[in-house]
């Protein structure tokens, strides 16, 4: 795919983590693109996780948590943002990479990029993969998720790219339920 060699979006990839390397966190924030191709050990690991609790987040809202320095997206999606987001054929993409390292080299259906199997939780970076705004959620722009007002990208309500300048879809970090209400971020 063409965002693959994109050497201006590995670029930005390089310069997100390393920016969000200054202070304290610095050890977890530069490593962590790294380990998660390494199979880091625990204790790396455990440096740059965080938990976070979704008890109280409502169907149809999200919860943004900051994590290395960046906003995390957590939303709680309704049916008819999972039904759009699953009537999406592949080839109305511009990017058709999953962008989550937790099912790696998957396509971008979105059952490929919700957390669970109903497809009711989407985790991603509230980080627009253009030049790094955060983008505007709950409904916002033409497909009915993100939109990024800096140069006009709007992302669906599976956060993939659909229209502007962006060349990726949101990205997702690496996330997992660890219970019913707690999603670890790292
Ligand atoms: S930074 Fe989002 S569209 Fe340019």
């Amino acid at each position: 795919m063409a965002q693959a060699e994109d050497p201006a979006g590995t670029r930005r990839d390089f310069l997100y983590f390393a920016t969000a390397g200054a202070g304290a966190v610095a050890t977890g924030a530069a490593v962590w693109p790294l380990v998660n191709q390494m199979n880091p050990s625990a204790d790396v690991q455990a440096l740059a996780s965080i938990f976070i609790d979704v008890s109280a987040v409502e169907v149809g809202t999200q919860l943004t948590v900051k994590y290395l320095g960046k906003p995390v997206f957590i939303r709680r999606r309704s049916e008819e943002e999972i039904e759009a987001a699953r009537a999406v054929e592949l080839g109305e993409l511009i990017d058709t990479s999953s962008q989550n390292p937790n099912r790696a080299g998957t396509d971008a259906s979105d059952a490929n990029r919700a957390m669970d199997e109903a497809g009711e939780w989407l985790v991603m970076s509230g980080v627009c993969t253009h030049l790094g705004c955060v983008p505007i959620g709950d409904g916002a722009g033409d497909f009915g998720g993100w939109f990024c007002p800096c140069h006009g990208s709007h992302y669906d309500t599976s956060g993939r790219i659909r229209r502007g300048p962006a060349p990726q879809n949101l990205h997702i970090p690496v996330a997992e339920f660890v219970d019913e209400t707690t999603i670890k971020l790292g």
